[in-house]
């Protein structure tokens, strides 16, 4: 049995310089002076990283918006929670649009993160592959620079021709495809969604994937796909790795296990949602059979 762990979302900030403060960052930095900054807490992120490690599975998966503001520091503070967590073998990391935050910040994931974010070619850029034992991880990245207001993610045509190329290459592998944003959005997060989700879901249909993982919401979010021959498959959304407490929709802290394994010529996976309650210990939420 394969365990892979998932969590999202971790909003790593540092104090800005004022120089910095300029455009969408300035907005940001309002927005998480007044509240984000009371959700996201590094003591709540430590309690689940000790526990993600504690469970002992052979792979982690990170999706996305490891940072807050796209400022080097917080790549830093990522990078140094990265090299705690696990070798760059065992962790693959995927940016979020706060990890794109502005234009200027675009090459600094890969700056930070490269060893988390590079395929078993070991080439850069996206979509990358990593293949453990039967397990097919599939990465993408919808991280783009978007206007103030705005937290959209992009795959664009070249990557999702590359992604239909990848799902075809691990055909007959558990492919599970990693995303920050939620392939179907509802109309109120419009200014959040991912573009070309259609684009997404229409490959998904024709070339199949058994799991796809995201982030973005900070929520719990178990949906269906549509694959080949009428399957479904399972979009899983996670909270975030870091919220205090329960924020509107989003959900308090917390991550997923997943336990895969071949049962003849099918697949057997089981999810294992893992929350923070309100005395601060992490504990088992709920578990999902999803195939
Ligand atoms: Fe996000």
């Amino acid at each position: 049995m394969f365990v892979l762990a998932h969590l999202s979302d971790l909003h790593f900030a540092s104090p800005p310089r004022l120089s910095n403060l300029a455009g969408k960052r300035g907005l940001g930095f309002i927005n998480w002076q007044r509240k984000r900054k009371f959700i996201h807490r590094p003591d709540v992120l430590d309690a689940i990283t000790h526990d993600v490690k504690a469970q002992a599975p052979d792979h982690i998966a990170v999706t996305g918006d490891l940072v807050n503001l796209s400022l080097r520091a917080e790549y830093a503070l990522a990078q140094r929670w990265l090299q705690a967590l696990g070798d760059p073998k065992k962790v693959t990391v995927i940016p979020g649009n706060h990890d794109a935050y502005v234009r200027s910040a675009e090459r600094l994931p890969a700056a930070f993160w490269a060893d988390y974010m590079r395929g078993d070619d070991g080439l850069e850029g996206f979509p990358f592959i990593r293949r453990r034992g039967n397990i097919a991880l599939i990465a993408l990245s919808t991280g783009v620079p978007t206007g103030p207001f705005m937290a959209t993610g992009r795959l664009g045509e070249k990557q999702l021709a590359s992604f239909a190329a990848a799902l075809e290459q691990t055909r007959g592998n558990f492919r599970t495809v990693l995303i920050h944003h939620p392939p179907e959005s509802p109309p109120r997060r419009f200014l959040r969604r991912l573009t070309d989700a259609p684009g997404f879901r229409g490959v998904l249909a024709e070339k199949g994937a058994e799991l796809v993982l995201h982030g973005h919401d900070h929520r719990r979010l178990v949906s269906w796909l549509q694959g080949p021959d009428g399957k479904k498959i399972a979009a899983i959304g996670v909270p975030s790795a870091s919220a205090r407490v329960r924020h509107g929709a989003e959900d308090p802290a917390g991550y997923h296990l997943f336990h895969i394994d071949r049962a003849g010529e099918a697949w057997r996976c089981e999810m294992i949602a893992r929350e923070r309650s309100v005395d601060g210990t992490i504990r088992e939420f709920g578990r999902q059979t999803i195939s």
